[in-house]
């Protein structure tokens, strides 16, 4: 097959050395890439989000798969497009690509299903906010619609807090369009876990479950980032957990879309919280993970183009996605300053040695190669560097054994990546494949 991979990130990256090891490969292409994606493929020069040069471009050269990386062109309408032009594509439509491009589409979406998560209230008029916001019990959540990197989230104690916030997104000023309806949430506590479900349209294919570090610093201080670090699998999601999780979550969101004329093709990502009374949706997203695929991806005993390519066309009835027993550990080494200003062009040593060390991939996310040929930091999240251990305490060891090989000026990493697995759960749980 000739794959077209959209994207440049870490992910991609996982990705693409997932593609280049299928038998079925016949040629990779990735657009944009990065410096370490264009060792497995031929690099095209169209940014990720750049819709209409995209679908040109997989149109023209007729791929037999296009896997689409990143949120912004699923819900711009790049799956659409190819598959209107009738190429097969690993992604979801527009409409389906709202359960993560629309807060509020995503809780309309639950409620129609009966799907758990925190109750809400959404609004677009900042005086009905308001008046919601004086009489309401706290803490809450306050969240702007659209896509917002991630940054569209406060969580507020108390009305004044709640209220700016609200008025801000609602001005447009904060967020764009992104912020002009937002969505009020009931706050809830407990543990956060990343879950991943293949759907074809209809049927579901559970992936394993992962553990994200979203915080900036050791012992989850500091501002959010895009992920620190993730491993595999999740030592919070147990036999029950994950039986809940797809009856009452995967198979009927995927069901509902269906039903409602959206069906999905692609990856489900669904952000957890353990609360006490079972776990809750989060968000949605309609993409894979970044840092989770770093860990995802290699723990699969099996061809994830074949999986991909199955979504794509409606054949995953019957298939099996088994995962190693084996743990993976991800810890992203970023840009000095990220997630706020950082520099670019610093050159990065050491790849090749960390590279060389027995289960590691180090898969690139911000990387360029400069006019000497050398590979450079170019983005917040430089590397995602992954290990595989028969425990996590192995995999994390190997990790940090490779991230010390690697060295480029102001460089920035966590050092307590799946330290608290470790603590609480020695050995391993069994992960289900
Ligand atoms: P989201 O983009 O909706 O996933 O929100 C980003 C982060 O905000 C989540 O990963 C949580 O840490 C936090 N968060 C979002 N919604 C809630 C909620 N209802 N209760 C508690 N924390 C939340
Ligand atoms: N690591 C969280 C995300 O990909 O959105």
């Amino acid at each position: 097959m000739n794959v077209l991979l959209v994207g440049g990130g870490g992910r991609e990256a996982a990705l693409a050395w997932a593609l280049a090891r299928s038998p079925r490969l016949t040629s990779l292409s990735a657009a944009p890439g990065n410096a370490g994606i264009g060792r497995l493929a031929r690099r095209i020069p169209i940014a990720a989000d750049d819709v209409p040069a995209l679908a040109a471009h997989a149109i023209a050269e007729r791929y037999d798969l296009v896997v689409i990386g990143p949120e912004a062109p699923l819900c711009g309408g790049l799956a659409d497009r190819l598959r209107d032009a009738g190429l097969d594509v690993f992604g979801p439509s527009a409409a389906a690509a709202r359960i993560e491009g629309s807060k509020a589409f995503a809780k309309e979406l639950m409620a129609r299903h009966g799907i758990p998560t925190a109750g809400f209230h959404i609004f677009d008029d900042a005086d009905e906010a308001r008046r919601y916001l004086a009489g309401a019990a706290y803490p809450l959540v306050v969240k702007a619609d659209g896509l917002a990197a991630g940054k569209g989230v406060v969580i507020a104690q108390d009305p004044a807090t709640a209220i700016a916030a609200a008025a801000e997104m609602l001005s447009g000023h904060a967020f764009g369009e992104a912020g002009r309806r937002v969505v009020v949430e009931e706050m809830l506590s407990g543990r956060e876990a990343s879950c991943f479900v293949l759907a074809d349209g209809t049927t579901t294919l559970e992936l394993a479950a992962c553990q994200d570090y979203k915080r900036a610093g050791d012992g989850d201080r500091g501002p959010n980032t895009g992920g620190m670090g993730t491993y595999s699998p999740s030592v919070w999601i147990d036999e029950r957990t994950a039986s809940e999780v797809r009856e009452r979550i995967s198979i009927p969101t995927i069901r509902g879309l269906a039903e409602e004329g959206a069906p999905f093709h692609g990856v489900l990502f669904i952000g957890l919280m353990l609360t006490a009374s079972g776990p809750k949706v989060l968000e949605f997203n309609a993409r894979f993970g970044d840092p989770e695929t770093q860990v995802l991806v290699p723990r699969l005993d099996g061809d994830w183009l074949e999986l991909l390519a199955a979504a794509a066309r409606g054949e995953l009835r019957g298939m099996r996605a088994r995962f190693s027993e084996r743990a993976a550990v991800c810890v992203v080494m970023a840009a000095g300053g990220y997630p706020g200003g950082y520099a670019k062009g610093s050159p990065i040593e050491g790849l090749d040695e960390a590279a060389s060390l027995a289960d590691v991939a180090v898969f690139h996310a911000g990387t360029e190669i400069d006019d000497m040929g050398r590979v450079v930091t170019a983005g917040g999240r430089v590397l995602g560097v992954t290990a595989l251990g028969d425990t996590i305490a192995g995999a994390r060891d190997r990790a940090y054994e490779a991230v010390a090989r690697i060295r480029w000026d102001l460089e920035l990493h966590r050092t307590d990546i799946a330290a608290d697995a470790i603590s609480e759960t020695a050995p391993l749980r069994p992960p289900r494949g």
